[in-house]
Protein backbone atom coordinates (compact mmCIF):
# COMPACT_ATOMS: atom_id res chain seq x y z
CA UNK A 1 0.00 0.00 0.00
CA UNK A 2 1.81 3.16 -0.86
CA UNK A 3 -0.64 5.80 0.04
CA UNK A 4 -4.10 6.00 2.36
CA UNK A 5 -6.89 3.62 1.41
CA UNK A 6 -10.13 3.78 2.22
CA UNK A 7 -11.50 0.34 2.53
CA UNK A 8 -15.13 1.16 3.75
CA UNK A 9 -18.42 -0.08 5.98
CA UNK A 10 -17.50 -3.05 8.38
CA UNK A 11 -19.80 -3.77 10.75
CA UNK A 12 -18.06 -4.57 14.18
CA UNK A 13 -20.52 -4.99 16.88
CA UNK A 14 -24.52 -4.63 17.48
CA UNK A 15 -25.65 -1.10 15.90
CA UNK A 16 -21.86 -0.24 15.35
CA UNK A 17 -20.16 -0.13 11.73
CA UNK A 18 -16.59 1.54 11.15
CA UNK A 19 -15.67 3.44 8.13
CA UNK A 20 -12.15 1.14 7.86
CA UNK A 21 -9.13 3.25 6.27
CA UNK A 22 -5.58 1.84 6.45
CA UNK A 23 -2.40 4.40 6.55
CA UNK A 24 0.57 3.17 5.15
CA UNK A 25 4.11 4.54 7.74
CA UNK A 26 7.09 4.33 6.12
CA UNK A 27 9.38 1.50 7.42
CA UNK A 28 7.04 0.64 10.44
CA UNK A 29 3.76 -1.15 8.28
CA UNK A 30 -0.03 -0.50 8.24
CA UNK A 31 -2.42 1.94 10.80
CA UNK A 32 -5.38 1.42 10.79
CA UNK A 33 -7.34 4.54 11.14
CA UNK A 34 -11.20 3.98 11.55
CA UNK A 35 -14.06 5.89 13.12
CA UNK A 36 -17.57 4.81 13.48
CA UNK A 37 -21.62 5.04 13.05
CA UNK A 38 -23.20 4.09 16.55
CA UNK A 39 -26.76 2.95 15.38
CA UNK A 40 -28.39 4.77 18.37
CA UNK A 41 -32.24 5.79 18.79
CA UNK A 42 -30.49 9.29 18.63
CA UNK A 43 -27.50 7.95 15.68
CA UNK A 44 -23.98 8.85 17.02
CA UNK A 45 -21.08 9.51 14.36
CA UNK A 46 -17.34 8.68 16.20
CA UNK A 47 -14.34 10.60 14.81
CA UNK A 48 -14.31 11.65 10.93
CA UNK A 49 -11.43 10.04 9.19
CA UNK A 50 -8.42 10.90 7.62
CA UNK A 51 -8.09 14.37 6.12
CA UNK A 52 -6.50 12.83 2.63
CA UNK A 53 -9.57 10.66 2.36
CA UNK A 54 -12.13 13.07 2.52
CA UNK A 55 -14.10 12.18 -0.31
CA UNK A 56 -14.08 8.84 -0.20
CA UNK A 57 -14.68 9.42 3.56
CA UNK A 58 -17.66 11.35 2.87
CA UNK A 59 -18.93 8.57 -0.05
CA UNK A 60 -18.15 6.00 2.92
CA UNK A 61 -20.49 7.52 5.78
CA UNK A 62 -23.19 8.16 3.32
CA UNK A 63 -23.46 4.62 2.63
CA UNK A 64 -24.17 3.80 6.11
CA UNK A 65 -26.41 6.62 7.31
CA UNK A 66 -27.32 10.11 6.16
CA UNK A 67 -25.66 12.69 7.93
CA UNK A 68 -28.75 14.88 8.15
CA UNK A 69 -29.91 11.98 10.94
CA UNK A 70 -26.41 12.20 12.64
CA UNK A 71 -27.51 13.60 16.47
CA UNK A 72 -24.35 13.33 17.89
CA UNK A 73 -20.29 13.44 16.61
CA UNK A 74 -18.20 12.36 19.28
CA UNK A 75 -14.43 13.34 18.77
CA UNK A 76 -12.15 11.30 20.90
CA UNK A 77 -9.70 13.72 20.37
CA UNK A 78 -8.67 16.60 18.23
CA UNK A 79 -5.43 15.09 16.44
CA UNK A 80 -5.81 15.54 12.57
CA UNK A 81 -6.48 11.71 11.99
CA UNK A 82 -10.05 12.40 13.26
CA UNK A 83 -10.74 15.16 12.14
CA UNK A 84 -10.59 14.87 8.42
CA UNK A 85 -13.96 15.59 7.54
CA UNK A 86 -15.35 17.18 10.18
CA UNK A 87 -16.37 20.50 8.19
CA UNK A 88 -17.89 18.46 5.55
CA UNK A 89 -20.04 16.59 8.13
CA UNK A 90 -21.14 19.63 10.07
CA UNK A 91 -22.19 21.51 6.94
CA UNK A 92 -24.51 18.27 6.57
CA UNK A 93 -25.58 17.76 9.91
CA UNK A 94 -27.20 20.50 11.56
CA UNK A 95 -29.09 19.12 14.11
CA UNK A 96 -25.58 17.29 15.48
CA UNK A 97 -24.09 18.15 18.23
CA UNK A 98 -20.83 18.11 19.00
CA UNK A 99 -19.38 15.86 22.00
CA UNK A 100 -15.60 16.85 23.66
CA UNK A 101 -14.62 18.55 26.55
CA UNK A 102 -13.39 21.92 27.60
CA UNK A 103 -9.76 21.36 26.20
CA UNK A 104 -10.81 19.76 23.03
CA UNK A 105 -13.42 22.78 22.64
CA UNK A 106 -10.85 25.25 22.92
CA UNK A 107 -8.41 23.40 20.49
CA UNK A 108 -11.30 23.59 18.12
CA UNK A 109 -11.24 27.68 18.68
CA UNK A 110 -7.43 27.41 17.91
CA UNK A 111 -8.13 25.63 14.93
CA UNK A 112 -11.48 27.67 13.57
CA UNK A 113 -13.81 25.25 13.59
CA UNK A 114 -17.44 25.55 14.29
CA UNK A 115 -17.87 25.18 17.70
CA UNK A 116 -21.42 26.42 17.93
CA UNK A 117 -22.92 23.35 17.81
CA UNK A 118 -20.64 21.55 20.76
CA UNK A 119 -22.26 19.82 23.80
CA UNK A 120 -19.54 20.02 26.56
CA UNK A 121 -18.93 17.06 28.52
CA UNK A 122 -19.10 17.71 32.28
CA UNK A 123 -16.90 15.93 34.61
CA UNK A 124 -19.31 12.42 36.05
CA UNK A 125 -21.92 13.67 32.79
CA UNK A 126 -22.78 11.31 30.35
CA UNK A 127 -24.11 11.36 26.54
CA UNK A 128 -28.08 9.93 26.50
CA UNK A 129 -28.60 8.90 22.83
CA UNK A 130 -32.21 8.03 23.29
CA UNK A 131 -31.21 3.86 24.24
CA UNK A 132 -28.32 4.22 25.52
CA UNK A 133 -26.19 5.76 27.42
CA UNK A 134 -22.03 6.69 26.41
CA UNK A 135 -20.13 7.04 29.55
CA UNK A 136 -17.05 9.08 28.89
CA UNK A 137 -13.58 6.99 29.73
CA UNK A 138 -10.62 8.17 29.66
CA UNK A 139 -8.95 5.48 27.60
CA UNK A 140 -5.50 3.42 29.23
CA UNK A 141 -3.47 5.76 27.45
CA UNK A 142 -3.86 8.85 24.60
CA UNK A 143 -1.85 11.12 23.21
CA UNK A 144 -3.73 14.40 23.61
CA UNK A 145 -5.29 15.28 27.46
CA UNK A 146 -8.77 15.91 25.97
CA UNK A 147 -8.79 12.51 24.76
CA UNK A 148 -12.38 10.77 25.51
CA UNK A 149 -13.02 7.46 24.69
CA UNK A 150 -16.75 5.67 26.01
CA UNK A 151 -18.20 2.48 26.91
CA UNK A 152 -22.13 2.17 25.43
CA UNK A 153 -23.87 0.44 28.10
CA UNK A 154 -26.87 -1.22 25.32
CA UNK A 155 -24.45 -3.45 23.92
CA UNK A 156 -20.97 -2.99 26.17
CA UNK A 157 -19.16 -2.05 23.44
CA UNK A 158 -15.60 0.16 24.64
CA UNK A 159 -14.11 3.11 22.41
CA UNK A 160 -10.69 3.38 23.63
CA UNK A 161 -9.33 6.16 20.86
CA UNK A 162 -5.95 6.25 20.15
CA UNK A 163 -5.59 3.14 22.49
CA UNK A 164 -4.34 -0.46 21.61
CA UNK A 165 -3.49 0.88 17.88
CA UNK A 166 -1.13 -1.67 16.08
CA UNK A 167 1.12 -1.41 13.72
CA UNK A 168 0.47 -4.21 11.07
CA UNK A 169 2.06 -5.80 8.23
CA UNK A 170 -1.27 -6.63 6.97
CA UNK A 171 -4.89 -5.97 6.89
CA UNK A 172 -7.73 -8.11 8.67
CA UNK A 173 -10.77 -7.89 9.51
CA UNK A 174 -10.74 -8.47 13.32
CA UNK A 175 -7.77 -8.04 15.76
CA UNK A 176 -8.50 -11.75 16.52
CA UNK A 177 -7.01 -12.71 13.07
CA UNK A 178 -3.78 -10.72 14.18
CA UNK A 179 -0.71 -13.62 15.24
CA UNK A 180 -0.47 -13.23 18.58
CA UNK A 181 2.74 -12.44 18.41
CA UNK A 182 2.56 -9.76 15.25
CA UNK A 183 0.21 -8.25 17.81
CA UNK A 184 3.06 -7.67 20.43
CA UNK A 185 4.85 -6.35 17.47
CA UNK A 186 2.50 -4.47 16.50
CA UNK A 187 1.54 -2.44 19.58
CA UNK A 188 4.72 -1.88 21.24
CA UNK A 189 5.85 0.49 18.72
CA UNK A 190 2.60 2.10 18.56
CA UNK A 191 2.36 2.73 21.74
CA UNK A 192 6.19 4.11 21.99
CA UNK A 193 5.28 6.47 19.14
CA UNK A 194 1.80 8.01 20.20
CA UNK A 195 2.29 7.38 24.34
CA UNK A 196 5.86 7.56 24.95
CA UNK A 197 4.94 8.63 28.46
CA UNK A 198 4.07 5.32 28.52
CA UNK A 199 7.65 4.80 29.85
CA UNK A 200 7.56 6.77 32.89
CA UNK A 201 4.68 5.25 34.40
CA UNK A 202 4.60 2.75 37.04
CA UNK A 203 4.04 -0.75 35.97
CA UNK A 204 1.61 -1.82 39.05
CA UNK A 205 -0.28 1.55 38.37
CA UNK A 206 -0.98 0.80 34.64
CA UNK A 207 -1.30 -2.64 35.39
CA UNK A 208 -4.82 -1.61 37.72
CA UNK A 209 -5.77 0.34 34.90
CA UNK A 210 -4.87 -2.79 32.15
CA UNK A 211 -7.04 -4.74 35.10
CA UNK A 212 -9.62 -1.89 35.15
CA UNK A 213 -10.81 -2.79 31.63
CA UNK A 214 -10.58 -6.50 31.73
CA UNK A 215 -13.17 -6.05 34.77
CA UNK A 216 -15.46 -3.78 32.53
CA UNK A 217 -15.35 -6.95 30.38
CA UNK A 218 -16.49 -4.98 27.40
CA UNK A 219 -18.57 -7.47 24.41
CA UNK A 220 -15.67 -5.64 22.12
CA UNK A 221 -12.98 -2.93 22.17
CA UNK A 222 -12.88 -0.61 19.05
CA UNK A 223 -10.32 2.17 18.54
CA UNK A 224 -9.28 4.12 15.81
CA UNK A 225 -6.06 2.35 15.34
CA UNK A 226 -7.04 -1.41 16.00
CA UNK A 227 -9.25 -3.58 14.05
CA UNK A 228 -12.32 -4.78 16.32
CA UNK A 229 -10.93 -6.96 19.05
CA UNK A 230 -13.92 -9.24 19.76
CA UNK A 231 -12.94 -12.02 22.39
CA UNK A 232 -9.10 -10.94 22.53
CA UNK A 233 -9.62 -8.20 25.47
CA UNK A 234 -7.54 -10.53 27.47
CA UNK A 235 -4.52 -10.81 24.86
CA UNK A 236 -4.81 -7.04 23.48
CA UNK A 237 -4.51 -6.35 27.71
CA UNK A 238 -1.41 -8.26 27.91
CA UNK A 239 0.37 -6.68 24.36
CA UNK A 240 0.27 -3.67 26.30
CA UNK A 241 1.50 -4.87 29.43
CA UNK A 242 4.44 -6.78 27.91
CA UNK A 243 5.00 -3.62 25.62
CA UNK A 244 5.11 -1.37 28.69
CA UNK A 245 6.99 -3.86 30.87
CA UNK A 246 9.52 -5.08 28.31
CA UNK A 247 10.80 -1.53 28.22
CA UNK A 248 10.28 -1.09 24.53
CA UNK A 249 8.12 2.07 25.24
CA UNK A 250 10.79 4.96 24.49
CA UNK A 251 10.34 7.96 21.97
CA UNK A 252 12.54 7.37 18.77
CA UNK A 253 15.63 9.06 19.09
CA UNK A 254 17.48 10.35 16.09
CA UNK A 255 18.53 7.11 14.64
CA UNK A 256 15.19 5.76 14.91
CA UNK A 257 14.41 9.04 13.27
CA UNK A 258 16.72 8.89 10.31
CA UNK A 259 15.88 5.13 9.50
CA UNK A 260 12.18 5.94 9.20
CA UNK A 261 13.07 8.22 7.08
CA UNK A 262 14.89 6.49 4.63
CA UNK A 263 12.61 3.42 4.78
CA UNK A 264 14.71 0.70 6.54
CA UNK A 265 13.45 -1.24 9.63
CA UNK A 266 14.27 1.72 12.57
CA UNK A 267 16.69 0.16 14.80
CA UNK A 268 15.43 1.04 18.54
CA UNK A 269 11.60 -0.45 17.68
CA UNK A 270 12.94 -3.74 15.82
CA UNK A 271 15.04 -4.57 19.24
FE1 LIG B 1 -4.02 10.83 18.48
FE1 LIG C 1 -5.13 8.73 16.15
Amino acid sequence: MEAPTMFGPQTVAPDTTAIVSYSPLPGLGLLPVNSFVIHAAEPVLVDTGLPMLKDEYMKALGAVIDPADLRWIWLSHMDADHLGSLEAIQALAPKAKIVTNFLGMAKMMLRSFDVSQVHLLEPGGHIDAGDRKLVPLKPAYFDAPETVGFFDTKTRVLFSADAFGCLMQETAAEAADIPEEAMFDGMAPWAAIDAPWLGMVDRQVFGRVLADIERLDPSAIIAGHLPVARGVTKRVLASVDAAVGGGRIAAPDRETIEALLAGAPPPALAA
